[in-house]
């Protein structure tokens, strides 16, 4: 039976979570709970109690605990660590890992995969601090579920509500999902650069952050994952990471390991031309003007779809204005499984940020329209779309 330790932290959402508890245990999760001082205020504790039908930690100092162990011995053994609500005080504190009360020194003892989800005043999750707190907590490997959008208690509007109890059960779930075990899926990650000169290159918006979550979340359920990428961001554990610079590098990569691969996703922001001439020495600066001709690149999603054997492919169509069509389209020219569009116009959902806002079409049209999620999630979502294709079992295994 899986052990969920559940964190409750004091935000007014705190109630929410008891229904995540129980959910939970029918779905035969064991948990145990532990709370931070005030989030007894909103919920007491003799409430988790009855769901999870064990005592319910709150006080390190409390008469009859073991100071000195409780806190490893709650970490031990655990299959999930999920915090909700997450305060913005507790996020601070599991971000610089201060250890002040039982919740935040049992965080430290975990070893398990991590699930936050924050609630709280939509100024406070805007504010720079909180969301370099939740940064420095996504690039640890926790997985943030994103808070929702709504009118808040205190009559505020905006993103802070705590998830839905179906996205914080549908969180915790996935960090057992081993459906892709025996799979190999390559991901190609990041803008291509192509150089005019040794300094000099012609290059695009592209983080890679988008590909390399979904590198993560195919890892985490059990894929053989090989990365090719043009993001210098730091190689995720248990994958396989080529590095690679232009297109044309890029292309030679991907298409010498493309028989092997069950899954290819194309997130990469491959150039469309590079530069004709590269000049060998940095090319010196004058008074006249400097024309540079362009010339096509291979188009890589296109060539795997010319080849395509048993394998899927999903491709991504960053558009300024309504990409909807402009997937169809791609879908269909490319030969491509899914094709994930998003309007990179749109501040908070694209390049550069950790958010993206998505919509996903197949042969039979539109598939999927999530809200604003964070990268990882949307890895996580596309991967149970993508093994839910009936394509996904028929590949070798
Ligand atoms: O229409 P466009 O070529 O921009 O389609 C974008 C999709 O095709 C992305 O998945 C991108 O990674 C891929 N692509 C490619 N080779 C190119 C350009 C785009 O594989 N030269």
């Amino acid at each position: 039976m899986p052990t969920l330790l559940l964190g409750v932290t004091g935000g007014i959402a705190a109630f929410k979570s008891v229904e995540v508890a129980s959910r939970l245990r029918k779905l035969g999760w064991e948990v145990h709970v532990v709370m931070t001082e005030a989030a007894t205020r909103f919920v007491t504790p003799l409430t988790f109690q009855g769901v999870s039908r064990h005592p319910v930690h709150v006080d390190q100092w409390a008469a009859g605990s073991d100071s000195g162990i409780e806190h490893i011995d709650l970490a031990r053994g655990i299959d999930c660590f999920l915090v909700a609500p997450a305060t913005a005080h507790t996020i601070a504190r599991l971000a610089h890992g201060l250890a002040d009360d039982l919740l935040t020194m049992t965080a430290l003892g975990v070893r398990a995969p991590m699930v936050l989800a924050p609630a709280m005043n939509p100024k406070m999750l805007d504010h720079p601090a909180t969301q370099a707190n939740l940064r420095l907590l996504e690039a640890r490997g926790w997985t943030l579920v994103t808070p929702a959008v709504g009118e808040m208690a205190c009559g505020d509007v905006g993103s802070g509500r705590l998830a839905e109890v179906e996205d914080l059960v549908a969180a915790v779930e996935a960090t057992r999902l081993r459906d892709l075990v025996g799979k190999r899926v390559l991901v190609s990650a990041g803008g291509t650069r192509e150089p005019l000169d040794p300094v000099r290159y012609l290059g695009n918006r592209s983080s890679g952050r988008m590909g390399y979550a979904i590198a993560e979340a195919a890892a985490a359920r059990g894929a053989t994952v090989t990365l090719v990428s043009t993001a210098r961001l730091p190689a995720p554990a248990g994958i396989e990471v080529v590095p690679v610079e232009t297109a044309q590098e890029m292309h030679d990569v991907i298409l010498a390991r493309y028989d092997g691969q069950d899954v290819v996703v194309m997130a990469a922001a491959v150039a469309d031309y590079r530069p004709a001439e590269r000049y060998g020495a940095k090319r010196k600066k004058t008074t006249e003007g400097w024309t540079v001709e362009l010339v096509p690149n291979p188009d890589i999603l296109y060539e795997l779809g010319q080849r395509k054997q048993h394998q899927i492919l999903v491709g991504f169509a960053a558009e300024t204005g309504d990409p909807l069509e402009a997937a169809k389209g791609k879908l269909a020219r490319k030969n491509a499984d899914l094709i994930v569009a998003n309007d990179v116009s749109v501040p908070g959902q694209g390049f550069e940020v950790e958010t993206n806002r998505v919509q996903i079409v197949g042969p039979q049209g539109l598939v999927a329209d999530w809200p604003l999620l964070s990268k990882r999630e949307v890895g996580q979502r596309l991967w149970s779309l993508i093994a839910a294709l009936p394509q996904f079992g028929a590949g070798p295994v």
